[in-house]
């Protein structure tokens, strides 16, 4: 696939070189630049009560938590509230710098209406990775004591985590070819692999236990093989399921909201202590990605007036592999991921060079009536388009998104069936 240019990556002639080196610097403050649209906060605040609140009952009233880690849960969740209003802050005063150095992409959905022609800032994915990073490290001062045997693994995640951002933010300034792109996470996933300290086996399902011959099987480096492909998969997954007006954020924040109600039933139903923490572990890094990728997707939403970049579909990406690897629900992980699993599998015979991969495998837009038409890219948003007609960019991300929290709920009846039985 031939790789975006950026306009700053085209080389300039010389004559352009100098005039542009004598030219001053422009300020943040230059008033050139058209201002940001407002956040659409009217939209995000409510959707976000509609789910804390819930959440906050079943924390408070309905599971039995231990008091400790209530509180931490709760310390937590405050810092994540800080980093929803700094992220909100933030972002229009690092989209204008994002505009200055040229890393910007044209709504490609929009085009052919002035909305297709305005730059629209990129990477911003690079504001809530930053204020992510800080809300975890400094989280450790209410949480752990240096005898923790958790703080090993907790600085090993926010180190692959801290990887994948700076690789994706690479991407998005050099744009990487795809290959190279596929096995970025795989290098940033070795902080977490090498310094894995935990157990390496497997609970067989009980219907395979006969076949296997035990109940429980250790696969040492094979365990450690399947993670890394885990944060592989998940990455890419998310950065594949994209390309319409608020689809990379909404998807994540709908799992991040599955996973932390996942977490929270797993702690209310056992009374083993190491279990509990493994998920609170989960909840610690979900809830302040679920709150700063809200703040994200009220600037992200229909219409987009920033877009969020590889390094944020890449940091969400990891992000929600090493909660899944360290919290061991990698098999549950991969049930919320359902529309990305049926995505990249839909994409295979294209990303394997099998049939043409186009740059982008997005709708045809049409100006005159502002709906989307499916192509015959294989993607889970144009096959949405096949399948249920045309429609506008908005209601296919609401539809994309509502398929997500099926999923979401799929998942949650299948545990719920399968309980005792598999397991
Ligand atoms: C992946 C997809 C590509 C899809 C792109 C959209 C594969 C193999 N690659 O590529 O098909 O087109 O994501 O993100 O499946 N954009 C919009 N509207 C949006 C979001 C993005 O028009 O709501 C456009 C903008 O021009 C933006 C660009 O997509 O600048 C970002 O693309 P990028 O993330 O670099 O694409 P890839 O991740 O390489
Ligand atoms: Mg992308």
């Amino acid at each position: 696939m031939a790789a975006r240019r950026k306009p700053s990556l085209i080389p300039a002639k010389p004559a352009q070189i100098s005039e542009a080196s004598e030219a001053p610097k422009p300020s943040a403050s230059d008033a050139d630049d058209p201002p940001l649209r407002p956040p659409k906060l009217s939209l995000i605040v409510p959707a976000s009560a509609l789910f804390f609140l819930p959440y906050f009952f079943l924390l408070y009233f309905y599971y039995d938590v231990e008091p400790s880690l209530r509180r931490s849960i709760a310390i937590n969740a405050a810092m994540s509230l800080g980093g929803f209003i700094v992220v909100v802050r933030l972002i229009p005063v690092a989209a204008k710098y994002v505009l200055r150095r040229s890393l910007f992409g044209y709504d490609i959905n929009k085009k052919g209406t002035p909305q297709g022609s305005i730059k629209v800032p990129e990477s911003l994915g690079i504001v809530i990775g930053i204020v992510y990073l800080v809300i975890a490290i400094l989280f450790q001062h209410f949480n752990f004591t240096s005898d923790s045997n958790w703080l090993v693994e907790y600085n090993a995640a926010l180190a692959s985590i801290c990887f994948m951002i700076l690789l994706g933010f690479v991407d998005d300034v050099l744009d990487i070819p795809w290959r190279v792109k596929l096995v970025l996470p795989a290098f940033a996933a070795l902080p977490l692999l090498m310094a894995y300290a935990g157990h390496t086996t497997i609970i067989i399902p009980k219907p395979l236990i006969q076949y296997v011959g035990v109940a429980v099987l250790d696969l040492g480096w094979i365990y450690k093989l399947y993670m890394g492909l885990l944060a592989v998969f998940c990455t890419n997954a998310v950065n594949i399921h994209a390309g319409i007006n608020g689809l990379e954020v909404g998807q994540t924040v709908v799992i991040s909201a599955a996973i932390l109600i996942h977490n929270l039933m797993q702690i209310g139903a056992s009374g083993d202590p190491e279990y509990q923490h493994a998920h609170a572990f989960s909840i610690y890094l979900v809830q302040p990605l679920l709150t700063t990728s809200l703040a994200l997707l009220s600037f992200n939403w229909y219409p987009s007036s920033v877009f969020v970049g590889d390094t944020y579909t890449y940091f969400a990406g990891m992000a929600m592999a090493v909660v899944g690897i360290l919290g061991h629900f990698s098999e549950t992980l991969l049930l919320f991921f359902l529309p990305q699993v049926l995505n990249f599998l839909y994409s295979c015979p294209q990303l394997f060079k099998i049939i043409p991969c186009p740059r982008h495998r997005l709708p045809r837009f049409d100006p005159q009536t502002g709906l989307l038409t499916g192509t015959k890219d294989g993607t889970l948003v144009n096959l949405f388009l096949r399948l249920f007609g045309q429609s506008t960019e908005k209601s296919l991300c609401i539809r994309l998104l509502f398929f997500q929290a099926l999923s979401c709920l799929l998942c949650f009846w299948l545990r719920y069936i399968l309980a005792g039985w598999y397991k």
